[in-house]
């Protein structure tokens, strides 16, 4: 007989997992020597959004000691170690200057792993939440899983890809939630702080619940201001995580500031669900926020190879966006090619430079665009113009 399967099952995939599966096997392929490249370095890993340094070693420091220490290392509680939440708090209000209470703090497995426990508790199968596109494309594959609808705004670069409630008030019905994220995944741009207040005043006047991804504070450049959607709206979900500015992928520390009304019910929903993020991982995460210098010195890194990557593409054709934070530009290749799929693999396979194409991030107009993520080593990061203006230059000949 045959066997049902579930509608999780008709995920899509989140398409840069497949180029970095991609980009494992073309490194492997190279000659150890590294003969491969005129520059001698091996595949240049601009697909992913994993900072190239690890986690700040007062981090991986704490946990050391901790294990050492024979501390049990079992489950915390299912909104996390309470010194963690309170450091968290302390955090927010020391950059933002608006105090949270603690109990509005709740640790998770990574942003990723708040996005199911937001959505679950805030929204309904059914529902409509709407984000900007290009979007970071988990939230479209989660909601859809959870058999919500993601709507999507064609943002532009006259809105810095971001949404307007211009772009929300043409929706009717209206959504029943917004995802925003500044700085966003791919493009690097952010909303100005009076931009998102405006946004949170209009999502909580209309009864739209807001999801504000903010998993790229810290990493900014001076162009806009960083604000939290928690200032502006008592209705608003924010999401963070350990992931990006403290460098610590792996150890899968997120949280969440919930508004009044969500604590209860995603408390019941993460104790059900995961019980609680993993100890150790807590312990290293609370230390990090002692690491600030270690910190810093990774964003100059991210800083120089943005200003370089800045000024070396558009001589090569290449239209960037304004790329104000995270770590990755947004490149308009519609004059080279409209499929970015086949572009990317030719840049992979060509150049060694392994980028993710657009259309993991736009379905309906990323096959003119690719995502450059600049957080890796910053060698690896200035040897890419080159190889890109070889490339390209090998492209326009044949
Ligand atoms: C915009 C955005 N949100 C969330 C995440 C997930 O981060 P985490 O590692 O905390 O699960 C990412 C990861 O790249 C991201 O880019």
């Amino acid at each position: 007989m045959a066997l049902k399967s579930g509608r999780g099952a008709l995920a899509p995939p989140f398409l840069v997992m497949d180029v970095i599966a991609a980009a494992n096997r073309r490194a492997a392929s190279l000659p150890a020597d590294g003969s491969a490249f005129a520059d001698g370095r091996g595949v240049l890993r601009m697909e992913v959004g994993q900072p190239g340094t690890g986690a700040p070693r007062g981090a991986a420091e704490a946990a050391i000691r901790a294990l050492q220490a024979g501390a049990p290392m079992g489950y915390t509680e299912a909104f996390g170690l309470p010194s963690l939440r309170a450091r968290i708090a302390a955090h927010h209000e020391a950059r933002y200057g608006h105090a949270i209470d603690p109990a509005r703090i709740a640790v998770t497995v990574g942003a990723s792993g708040a996005f199911p426990l937001a959505f679950l508790a805030a929204f309904d199968p059914g529902d409509s939440v709407a984000m900007a596109a290009p979007f970071y494309p988990p939230y479209a594959n989660i909601l859809t899983a959870l058999g919500m609808k993601p709507v999507m705004l064609p943002a532009s670069q006259a809105t810095r890809w971001q949404p307007t409630i211009a772009m929300l008030e043409k929706l009717d019905p209206l959504p029943d939630g917004l995802i925003v994220a500044s700085p966003c995944n791919p493009a690097g741009t952010m909303l100005a702080p009076e931009e998102l207040e405006a946004i949170a005043h209009w999502c909580h006047e209309k009864g739209v619940r807001l999801v504000s991804d903010e998993i790229y504070h810290g990493l900014s450049y001076g162009t806009v201001a960083e604000a939290s959607a928690a200032r502006y709206s008592p209705s608003a979900i924010v999401v963070n995580s350990f992931s990006k500015y403290f460098s610590m992928t792996g150890w899968r520390i997120g949280w969440m500031v919930l508004p009044e009304d969500l604590i209860r019910p995603v408390e019941c929903l993460a104790q059900n669900m995961f019980i609680s993020a993993p100890h150790v991982a807590q312990v290293a995460a609370e230390a990090a926020f002692d690491c600030v210098e270690e910190l810093e010195a990774n964003k100059a890194a991210y800083a120089r190879s943005r200003q370089r990557l800045l000024s070396s593409l558009p001589p090569l054709g290449l239209d960037v966006a304004a790329a104000d934070g995270a770590f990755y530009l947004w490149l308009d290749i519609g004059h080279l090619s409209n499929d970015s799929v086949a572009f990317c693999a030719a840049l992979l396979d060509d150049a060694g430079i392994a980028a993710t194409p657009g259309v993991d991030f736009d379905r309906e107009r990323g096959a003119r665009y690719f995502r450059l993520s600049y957080c890796g080593p910053e060698a690896d990061m200035a040897a890419a113009p080159a190889r890109l203006g070889r490339f390209l230059a090998q492209r326009t000949a044949s």
